[in-house]
């Protein structure tokens, strides 16, 4: 049976990338809109005025007339299972890894246990806005399975891998090359493409797997090109000392993955704070996405990724935004476009609240390669949506009084927003957050 839903309201959305175009040009404000819905995806979208008509006898119509409407945003870069260890004191990557991290992750052999905690994710994702993300599970298959079987119920798109490690973590962490690759063989075949669920090959970085465990994980990812790939990259500067002493025959960090084949579209590095005019061009060449994750890169005290050299039009790279937690200290989006903001400005860039929403919407799904199903409202993509409240918060709504200006308003919810700014999420039409309070 056909479902059809409608949704009014403001809503906000891109026609062009605003890191080309004058920012506020590339959005596209529908003061008073419509967005019709027919089994989970969009079929209209514009002014309530030209499409009331076109609604068809008792559809049922969720109105929000002083809210903005956008795409779900899409955090491309997350650890589920960090999320009990969310701000935990004290340390930089690799003592956070051996203090907090590992013994969080042990956690996960137990079934029931990931199960929790998977539901529990999803749930603040929601709450937050986002309805797609780009998810490390552990180096246990049942993470993946746990992690899946809840996504699958909510019917939200997710990308999400087992971690593979074989090297450098405790015991009851690592798998084998084979092993790694044998589960992930398994995974595959039983998650990828069905329903929305899609996998990502997941090696955790260079230094938990050997050569051989990376040359596998190259030789998996072609077997499918649609497959997405995921790892960390160039964070830290004792990491990347670590990765030049294990890998004594590579030109670079990169290069360890680039000479496993790891290199291609739908490859999302996680951070690439430190990296070089030559790993940009790289990542231009080969099509992989940069993850920017400025929360985490604070938190951990990793650097600041200079954004706009990622950027920069005559190789540019796709980039989008990453939560990053347990690192990030926070899973909204909004909090992780505030700290975009101050790690720009450090560096003597501007990022304009349009751009900060386009990474966490359009250019995400660019990022991704999935800009075909989410990221934007237009006919034929998914009606994943979040509702934003600019007014939620107290400050929130002495500020959204001073507002002249979209721009405005729009900076001011980047910079002031969190889970209370998020009215209602929608998951291919469906709602599945309803803020109960502000
Ligand atoms: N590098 C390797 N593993 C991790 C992780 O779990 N989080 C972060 N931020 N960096 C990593
Ligand atoms: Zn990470």
């Amino acid at each position: 049976m056909t479902q059809i839903s409608a949704i009014r309201g403001p809503f906000l959305t891109f026609h062009a990338d605003p890191f080309t175009t004058d920012p506020m040009d590339a959005l596209h404000h529908e003061p008073d809109g419509l967005i019709l819905i027919e089994n989970g995806r969009i079929t209209a979208a514009g002014p309530w005025d030209s499409l009331r008509d076109t609604i068809p006898t008792e559809t049922p119509v969720d109105h929000y007339p002083d809210m903005l409407i956008s795409a779900g945003m899409i955090d491309t870069h997350v650890h589920y299972p960090q999320l009990p260890v969310i701000a935990s004191y004290g340390e930089q990557l690799l003592e956070w890894l051996e203090h907090y991290v590992f013994p969080a992750e042990a956690r996960y052999a137990d079934l029931t246990y990931a199960r929790s905690v998977a539901r529990q994710f999803l749930n603040e994702l929601l709450r937050v806005g986002t309805t797609t993300a780009a998810v490390y599970c552990t180096v246990h298959p049942q993470s993946v399975d746990a992690f899946f079987e809840e996504s699958e119920r909510l019917n939200t798109c997710m990308i999400a891998g087992k971690v593979l490690m074989d090297r450098n973590a405790p015991e009851n962490l690592r798998d084998t090359a084979q092993s790694g690759y044998d589960q992930s063989a398994d995974l595959i075949a039983r998650w990828h493409n069905r329903g929305r669920q899609l996998y990502a090959v997941t090696p955790r970085f260079a230094p938990t797997s050997t050569p051989e465990q990376l040359d596998l994980a190259g030789a998996l990812l072609a077997t499918k090109p649609d497959l997405f790939m995921q790892t960390h990259l160039l964070e830290n500067r004792s990491e990347i000392a670590w990765v030049r002493e294990l890998f004594p025959n590579r030109n670079s960090y990169l290069d360890v993955y680039d000479k496993a084949g790891l290199l291609r579209p739908r490859a999302i590095l996680a951070h690439a704070v430190h990296a070089e005019e030559a790993d940009f061009q790289r990542c231009h060449d080969t099509g992989c996405s940069i993850a920017h994750c400025p929360g985490s890169n604070q938190f951990l005290g990793s650097g600041s990724f200079p954004l706009f050299k990622a950027l920069k039009s005559e190789r540019r790279v796709p980039v989008g935004i990453g939560s990053d937690i347990g690192a990030g200290p926070s899973l909204s989006l909004l909090q992780v476009l505030s700290d975009a903001y101050k790690v720009a400005q450090g560096l003597q860039t501007n990022l304009h609240p349009a751009q900060g929403l386009w990474l966490a919407t359009a250019g995400g799904s660019q990022s991704l390669g999935l800009q075909d199903r989410i990221g934007s409202i237009q006919p034929g993509l998914y009606a994943d949506l979040c509702v934003f409240d600019p007014a939620a918060t107290p400050l929130g709504r002495i500020r959204a009084q001073t507002a002249e200006t979209l721009a405005d308003c729009l900076f001011a919810l980047t910079m002031l927003g969190d889970d209370r700014s998020i009215a209602a999420t929608y998951v291919a039409g469906q709602r599945r957050h309803e803020r109960k309070t502000t």
